[in-house]
C-alpha cells in the first residue's frame, strides 16, 4: 500500500531540486551488504559510487536482495533519470550515462553529509520515495580561468568534483591568455615551458600577481587526458578555450613575429611589447595556428572547442599595413570584419577536425559565422539577447548576473566593474522576466558561471579558499536556474541552502561563503545576528582575536567593531555596523620625488577623490608625501599603491612614516603588497610619507589611491 505524499517543502532538500517527488512507505536501509548492480553502460559509476559508499561493491548484473540498481533506459532523455527508493532496492534509471550520475548526485543528498566526505557511518535509513526529474538546459556550465591563476591537475579535480555535486556539466577550461599558457602542444613545446611560467627572468611578464618570482604552471597532455577522463565519469564534458585572436600576449612574447608589421611604442611599458592580437594578414600565422588547434581538436572529445573572440584590440589591426591592405583587397570598412575573417579560418581547421566552434560574443560582430556556432554572451544581457535574436545557440552569462570573480558585496573582495551580487541575484536570473522573447529564449543553451581569476594570483594563490569563497553558493543557485524553470521561491532555496546544503559542501571541504551577518547599532547598543544558523563571533578592529557573541554589546564605538559567522567549512565576510564604513575627505596635498602624470595628476586626485599616476616607476628612496592643510585626528588611514592584482603598479616594498607634529616623522611600518593600515588612534596627523624600497618595477608608473580615512 503506498502512501503518496507530494508537497514542495518535502523537495526543498535537494539542490537542485527536483522535477517530481512522492514518498512512500517504508526505508531502505543501506548497510555493508548491500550490493550494487549495473548494466554496461552504468558500470564506470559502480566504481564511482563505490568511492563514497562503504558497502559490498559492484555485483555485475547479479540482484541480491539489497541492491542500489543502475541502469540506461533510451526511453528516457539521456539526462533525465528516476530514482526510486523501495524497501528492497534502490533504482537509478537513466537515460543515458549522464542521467544515471544525476541519479546517484540525488541519491547522496538523500544521505547524511557524510557520504561526500566518503565517511558515511552505516547502516543508513533512506525513506522510501520515487523522484522523477530531468534537466532544463543541457549545458550548464562552469568556466574557471586557469590561465591568471595557476591552478594545478588535483585542484581542477576538485572544481570537477564539485561542479559534478550540483549536476553542472560543463567545464570551460580556460587555458591560454595575455598572462599565461597552460596547456602542452607537442609540435611547439616551448608555448606551455615558457609561456606556463611569467615573472622573473620570463619573457611573460607578471602583469597579475607574483611579480618577482617566476610563477606558474601547465598541464601535458597525458594531464589533460587524465582531467578528460576524471571529468567524463562525473559527467562533465571539458571544453577548452584557446582564446584567439587577442588576449594572446603570452604567445606573441613567444613568438613576436605573428604581431601586426609595425614598431609599437614600447616607451610607457620600458620596452616590453604589450600587443595582444595576432596579425591578420601574416599568412604564416595560419599554419601555427592549424598546429595549435589540430592538438586541441584530437585532445578533446568535446563536439565544441572554444576560440576566444572577446576584446580584441583591433587598432593593433588598424596601425598594421598589411591588415589594412587585407581589408581593402576584401572591401572590408570595418576591423570587426577582419575578425570574422579570422574566425572562419579557425573554424575551417575546427571544420577539418570534426569540431564545431565556440566564441564569446563579441566574435558575432563581424558578419553571420556558421549557424552552429554556440554564442556565449558575457558582456551583459544586451549581448545575450544579441546572439539569441541571430538564432545562434546561446550560452547566456552576463557578467553582472553570472561572473563569479565579482564581489558580493561592496566590501568585499573581488571585481565589482560588472556588478556586485551574491547567490541570490545569481537565482534571480529568469530570461523571460529579464525581456528575452519567446524567440530568443528558444535559442539558450543553457547558463554558464564565470570563474576569471586575476584577483587570487595576487593573494593567496597557492590555497583554494578564495575561489571556493567566491564561486559557492553562487555555483548552487546557478544549478538551481539550470535545472528548473520554475525553481523554488529563493526562501525556499535559502532554507535548503542554509538546512542542509551548508553542511554537504562542509563535508564536501569547499569552504565556502556564508551571508554577512545583519549587524545594527541603536541607542548605544550594538547588535548582529544571522539568518542561517551559523556561529557569531566578534573583535574590535585593532584586535585579531575572534570572541562568540554573546549578545547585544553597549558601547560608544560601534565603528569599532567587527562581526562574522561560521558554519562548518563556511565562513561569511567581517562586517560592522555602517559607522564602521564612514569615511572622511579632509583637504590633503600629495607630492612626490616621482614626477606626476599628466592625465591623473596629484594635485587634482584630492578634488576627484580618483587615484594619481606618477610619469615612471618607483626605485628605491621614492616617495609620496600625503600633507594634511589641517591635521587630522582619526582611528584609521589606509594607504594603498595601484591595485591589489596589478604589483607593477604599486611600491613593491617600502615603509610609511607618519608626522604628527609637522616636522618629524616617526616609522609607521612596512607597506604590504604596497599598502598599509596606520593607526593613530586620535593623535593629530599633519603628514604621512610612504618611502620605496624595491627596485624599479618596469612599469611606466605608479598608482596612487586615495587616502581611506577612518574618523
Ligand atoms: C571576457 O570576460 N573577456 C569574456
Ligand atoms: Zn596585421
Amino acid at each position: 500500500m503506498t502512501v503518496i505524499l507530494f508537497c514542495r517543502t518535502a523537495i526543498a532538500g535537494i539542490i537542485p531540486s527536483p522535477q517530481s517527488r512522492t514518498f512512500c512507505n517504508g526505508y531502505f536501509t543501506l548497510d555493508p551488504r548491500t550490493a550494487i548492480s549495473a548494466d554496461t553502460a552504468s558500470a564506470p559509476l559502480a566504481i564511482y559510487l563505490q568511492e563514497y559508499l562503504p558497502i559490498m561493491g559492484f555485483c555485475g548484473q547479479l540482484f541480491t536482495a539489497q541492491a542500489i540498481v543502475m541502469q540506461v533506459d533510451p526511453e528516457l532523455a539521456e539526462e533525465a533519470y528516476r530514482l526510486s527508493v523501495q524497501p528492497e532496492r534502490i533504482e537509478i534509471t537513466g537515460g543515458g550515462y549522464g542521467g544515471v550520475f544525476n541519479g546517484i548526485q540525488t541519491l547522496f543528498q538523500l544521505l547524511p553529509s557524510d557520504v561526500y566526505a566518503k565517511q558515511l557511518q552505516l547502516p543508513v535509513k533512506i525513506a522510501c520515495q520515487k523522484i522523477e526529474d530531468a534537466p532544463r538546459y543541457s549545458y550548464r556550465g562552469q568556466h574557471l580561468d586557469v590561465a591568471r591563476t595557476w591552478m594545478d591537475e588535483s585542484r581542477v579535480k576538485r572544481y570537477i568534483d564539485f561542479i559534478s555535486y550540483h549536476k553542472i556539466n560543463k567545464l570551460h577550461f580556460h587555458l591560454t591568455d595575455d598572462e599565461g599558457w597552460r596547456i602542452e602542444i607537442r609540435s611547439h613545446p616551448e608555448l606551455a615551458t615558457i609561456g606556463g611560467f611569467r615573472g622573473g627572468d620570463s619573457p611573460i611578464r607578471a602583469i597579475y600577481g607574483k611579480w618577482d618570482e617566476k610563477y606558474g604552471g601547465y598541464f601535458t597532455q597525458d594531464e589533460i587526458k587524465e582531467l578528460i577522463a576524471y571529468a567524463a565519469i562525473r559527467n562533465v564534458e571539458i571544453i577548452p578555450e584557446i582564446d584567439l585572436p587577442g588576449h594572446s600576449r603570452t604567445i606573441a612574447r613567444i613568438h613576436p613575429e605573428i604581431l601586426c608589421n609595425y614598431t609599437p611604442d614600447t616607451a610607457p611599458s620600458n620596452g616590453y611589447d604589450e600587443r595582444s592580437a595576432w596579425c591578420v594578414a601574416r599568412e604564416e600565422n595560419y599554419a601555427l595556428l592549424e598546429d595549435i588547434l589540430t592538438e586541441v581538436c584530437e585532445l578533446f572529445p568535446s563536439k565544441y572547442i572554444h576560440i576566444g573572440g572577446d576584446e580584441v584590440q583591433m587598432e593593433q589591426w588598424m596601425r598594421c599595413p598589411d591588415c589594412r591592405a587585407l581589408m581593402q583587397r576584401e572591401g572590408m570598412s570595418d576591423p570587426a570584419q577582419l575578425q570574422r575573417l579570422f574566425m572562419t579560418r579557425m573554424m575551417a581547421i575546427l571544420e577539418k577536425n570534426g569540431k564545431y566552434p565556440a566564441v564569446w560574443n563579441e566574435a558575432i560582430r563581424g558578419g553571420q559565422l556558421p549557424q552552429q556556432s554556440r554564442v556565449h554572451g558575457w558582456e551583459n544581457l544586451k549581448a545575450c539577447r544579441e546572439a539569441t535574436s541571430q538564432g545562434y545557440r546561446t550560452v547566456v552569462m552576463p557578467g553582472e548576473y553570472f561572473y563569479f570573480d565579482m564581489r558580493q558585496s561592496a566590501h568585499e573582495p573581488g571585481h565589482n566593474w560588472a556588478a556586485i551580487f551574491d547567490a541570490r541575484k545569481v537565482y534571480s536570473f529568469d530570461p523571460a522576466s529579464l525581456g528575452f522573447t519567446a524567440a530568443e529564449i528558444k535559442h539558450i543553451e543553457g547558463f554558464e558561471g564565470a570563474f576569471w581569476s586575476e584577483i587570487p594570483v595576487s593573494q593567496h594563490p597557492e590555497t583554494p579558499d578564495y575561489t571556493d569563497y567566491m564561486l559557492f553558493p553562487r555555483v548552487c543557485a546557478l544549478a538551481e536556474r539550470c535545472w528548473n524553470e520554475n525553481p523554488p521561491a529563493w526562501e525556499e532555496f535559502y532554507r535548503t541552502l542554509t538546512g542542509s546544503h551548508y553542511d554537504r559542501m562542509s563535508a564536501m571541504g569547499i569552504r565556502f561563503r556564508l551571508s554577512p551577518p545583519a549587524v545594527s547599532f541603536r541607542d548605544g547598543v550594538l547588535q548582529a545576528g544571522t539568518d542561517d544558523g551559523s556561529a557569531l563571533f566578534y573583535r574590535l578592529e585593532t584586535d585579531s582575536v575572534w570572541s562568540p557573541y554573546q549578545g547585544p554589546i553597549r558601547t560608544d564605538h560601534p565603528e569599532r567593531y567587527l562581526f562574522e559567522s561560521r558554519k562548518g567549512s563556511g565562513q561569511s565576510p567581517e562586517v560592522g555596523a555602517p559607522q564602521f564604513y564612514r569615511t572622511i575627505q579632509p583637504p590633503v596635498r600629495i607630492t612626490s620625488s616621482m614626477p606626476a602624470g599628466s592625465k591623473s595628476p596629484f594635485a587634482r586626485a584630492e578634488q576627484y577623490k580618483a587615484f594619481a599616476r606618477t610619469t615612471r616607476t618607483c626605485r628605491p628612496g621614492d616617495w609620496v608625501l600625503f600633507s594634511f592643510d589641517n591635521p587630522v585626528r582619526c582611528r584609521e588611514i589606509f594607504v594603498q599603491t595601484g591595485y591589489l592584482q596589478l604589483p607593477r603598479l604599486i611600491f613593491n616594498s617600502g615603509y610609511a612614516e607618519v608626522s604628527y607634529d609637522g616636522q618629524n616623522f616617526e616609522q609607521a611600518g612596512a607597506l604590504e603588497q604596497g599598502s598599509i593600515t596606520i593607526r593613530p588612534e586620535g593623535c593629530p596627523v599633519y603628514a604621512i610619507r610612504i618611502t620605496a624600497t624595491c627596485p624599479d618595477n618596469g612599469s611606466s608608473s605608479v598608482i596612487i589611491q586615495p587616502l581611506r580615512i577612518k574618523p
